[in-house]
């Protein structure tokens, strides 16, 4: 196997676990809404946590086993217009998922204190918004993930000549 096909292989692996991770996330998070009292919600979310740390690993290798991909091919920023609109969407995939993953953490610490019964007034309505923001981001990382792949299949713009 060359490097070529190795920084490949990498990048099916990070792939791979970006998109368990997301759909994992989900099904949790179902789970976690289904539940009616705050210690079994803040159960879901302990468990949830690992998961979410996997994701910023998974991105960092897709990027860079990414750039390695470009390196090797001799693709730059703007050589082809599909892996300049791919890497756009990624950074803006990236950016959401650490900004909603700042929004997890926050409101796991409110689960728990709704738990233990230490929470502030007005706790509950700041759950629910939060709850409803990252039911959201769910559907709109996986739209992003699909736009990432859909542009990495295809390939829009690229010249192939057939054999
Ligand atoms: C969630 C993020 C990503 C996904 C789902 C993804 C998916 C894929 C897939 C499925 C391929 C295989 C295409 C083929 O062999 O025909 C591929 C190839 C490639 N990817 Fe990614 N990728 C991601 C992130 C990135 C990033 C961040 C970069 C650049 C910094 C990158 C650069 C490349 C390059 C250069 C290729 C080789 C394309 C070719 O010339 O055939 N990828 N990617």
């Amino acid at each position: 196997m060359n490097l070529s096909n190795f920084l490949l292989l990498l990048h099916f692996l990070g792939f791979g676990l970006l998109f368990t991770t997301l759909v994992a996330g989900w099904l949790l998070n179902r789970q976690y809404k289904g539940a009616v009292d705050f210690s079994t919600k803040a159960l879901i979310l302990k468990s949830m946590r690992p998961i979410g740390l996997l994701s910023p690993f998974a991105i960092l290798l897709m990027l860079l086993t990414g750039i390695g991909n470009m390196q090797v091919r001799d693709l730059g920023l703007f050589t082809e217009s599909w892996l300049s609109a791919k890497i756009v969407v990624f950074i803006i995939a990236a950016v959401n998922g650490i900004v909603f993953g700042v929004r997890a953490r926050k409101r796991g610490k409110l689960i728990g204190q709704m738990a233990e019964g230490t929470a502030p007034q007005g706790t509950d309505k700041s759950i629910r918004s939060l709850d409803t923001q990252l039911q959201l981001f769910y559907v709109i990382q996986f739209v992003l993930l699909l736009i990432i792949l859909i542009l990495s299949i295809v390939k829009p713009g690229r010249y192939e000549v057939s054999a």
